[in-house]
């Protein structure tokens, strides 16, 4: 993975948190670095700081200190229409659950990228169902996010997050509410999407199967970097 290209970097991340008079840093001197094609798995205790970490990774917070280079631009350094312009074409996410608008149908849930980003609904709803059959869900494209299964959604929202091909796609405990067969089924398919799309996956895991699974594993103990694995 080093010869491949560095599409985000973290250099000494802090997050702090104020409740009362007390100051907790819940993210304390992370560094590291993604590359393109690669699959980071990021594990570590409740508590110990991870998806505070991925939501500075993917803009979604700032930190108190440090930066964040996605793509060879400081997020610090973008306005709100160019952030907004990076967090719709460069990254996605994947919640544990609760990823679909209900009122949109599952196809219209995956095409919302791609209309956002300007694209006709036609041209948008046809990409969404190539993406669709890729996630094995064709068949329930025209249905309610509250009439497919739960790993039925997850794997349609992992859709979503690819579907504008974006740099890098964050996962949040993505598996966390599905049974065990369920959850593999979205763990496969993040893998087979990010991978096919050229796309860095960063996901975060309680399940030590699937964070094996990836290239490199982040360990992350009272919010800082307590290991890096790299594969190979
Ligand atoms: N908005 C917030 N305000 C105050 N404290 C917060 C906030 N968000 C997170 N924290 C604290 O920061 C620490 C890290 O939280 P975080 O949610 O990042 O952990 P986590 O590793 O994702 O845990 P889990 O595995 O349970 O999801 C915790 O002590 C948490 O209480
Ligand atoms: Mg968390």
């Amino acid at each position: 993975m080093a010869q491949e290209k560095v599409v985000l970097r973290a250099q000494g991340l802090r997050r702090e948190f104020t409740s009362g008079d007390t100051v907790v840093a819940a993210v304390k001197d992370c560094s590291l670095e993604v590359s393109a094609g690669e699959l980071v798995a990021i594990v570590g205790k409740s508590g110990s700081g991870k998806s505070t970490l991925a939501n500075l990774l993917s803009g979604l917070d700032r930190p108190t200190a440090g930066t964040v280079t996605l793509l060879d631009r400081d997020l610090a350094t973008l306005d709100d229409a160019e952030m907004a312009r990076m967090r719709a074409q460069e990254i996605g996410f994947v919640l544990q659950k609760d990823n679909l608008i209900p009122s949109l149908t599952i196809e219209e849930n995956v095409a919302a990228p791609l209309v956002m980003g300007g694209l006709k609904l036609s041209v948008a709803l046809e990409q969404a169902r190539e993406m669709l059959a890729e996630v094995g869900l064709d068949h329930r494209a025209g249905q309610w996010p509250g009439q497919v299964s739960g790993g039925e959604a997850q794997r349609a929202a992992v859709a979503r997050a690819c579907v504008v091909k974006p740099a890098i796609v964050f996962a949040d405990e993505p598996t966390g509410a599905l049974d065990e067969e369920n959850g593999k089924q979205v763990q496969e398919i993040f893998h087979k999407l990010v991978s096919t799309t050229g796309a860095a996956g960063v996901i975060i895991t309680h399940d030590l199967d699937l964070a094996a699974g990836a290239d490199t594993v982040l360990t992350i103990a009272g919010g800082s970097v307590a290991s890096m694995e790299r594969k190979g």
